[in-house]
């Protein structure tokens, strides 16, 4: 008999994106940055919170050249407690709308890979450069070595994992699987396809991104597709905050959390107290 896998929850953080304020004329404009604040509650709430893993959705900071947005982002990662894993993931901010293999370099060697996954309590988590899924164009043989990843991953990983979920920065898609191209604001049809085939064939469990700087969700069949608010700059009604996604046996639930309104705790049901479900 298959063990139910315990239910738990991770924090998903996105564009904290250093000297973003500054570049919208928002900072104060003597050298401090206003996400400093922002991110140090973020991780101050992951520390108090103790989440399985905390997860940043890319646009880390607003220009990849810059030294003091770069220390900045690393001295306050650093203050996450060491027992939670942190993983990065890469936005158009790190590499640029159209990535170059010079901009990929810097990124890698700054951060490390920007295509990975791991596992946690029986679900495996994919993590993406969606860059690269926007606009390949100086790069096609990394879309063609991502493709290759996420084939290779999920067919290994997902088979034999509860959950299956996709960590990007640029959204699949707005509202539907077949919402038009649309500048930089989702993965083109194109490479969306390709992407959300391998999704489909695997029954992930949703994806979760950022780019927007505003929530916003839908799905494709039962998978989610959710866009997270910033933990920096916000440029629509959702004020800076963070996600919480708790993941059970049976379904994911997450919720958005303002910076001012962040909870104390996380309940979790017991898989014990949820013994007259369907399971
Ligand atoms: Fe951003």
């Amino acid at each position: 008999m298959t063990k139910t896998p315990d239910p738990f929850f991770f924090i998903q953080l996105s564009d904290p994106q250093f000297g973003c304020f500054e570049a919208r004329g928002a900072a104060p404009g003597d050298g401090t940055f206003p996400e400093t604040a922002l991110y140090e509650t973020a991780i101050a709430a992951a520390n108090r919170l103790k989440p399985e893993f905390v997860v940043v959705t890319g646009d880390l900071v607003q220009d990849s050249d810059n030294e003091a947005q770069h220390s900045e982002l690393m001295r306050i990662s650093a203050q996450l407690d060491h027992n939670i894993p942190l993983y990065l993931t890469t936005g158009n901010c790190d590499v640029g709308n159209t990535p170059s293999a010079e901009s990929l370099r810097i990124y890698r060697e700054k951060f490390g890979n920007d295509n990975y996954s791991f596992d946690f309590h029986g679900s495996h988590f994919v993590v993406l450069n969606s860059s690269i899924c926007l606009d390949p164009s100086e790069v096609p043989e990394e879309w063609d070595s991502l493709v290759d990843f996420v084939r290779s991953d999920l067919d290994a990983h997902s088979p034999t994992s509860k959950h299956t979920i996709m960590f990007m920065h640029h959204p699949l898609f707005a509202d539907s699987a077949d919402d038009p191209n649309k500048d930089i604001r989702y993965i083109p049809h194109e490479r969306r396809s390709v992407l959300l085939r391998q999704l489909r064939k695997h029954g992930a469990s949703g994806v979760f991104t950022g780019h927007w700087h505003e929530n916003h969700y839908s799905s494709d069949g039962d998978m989610l597709m959710i866009i997270s608010g910033p933990v920096g700059y916000p440029l629509g009604d959702d004020p800076s905050g963070l996600r919480i996604v708790k993941v059970y046996d049976d379904r994911i639930e997450h919720e958005y959390f303002g910076m001012d309104d962040l909870p104390n705790t996380v309940e979790l049901k017991s898989a014990i107290g949820r013994a007259s479900s369907t399971h």
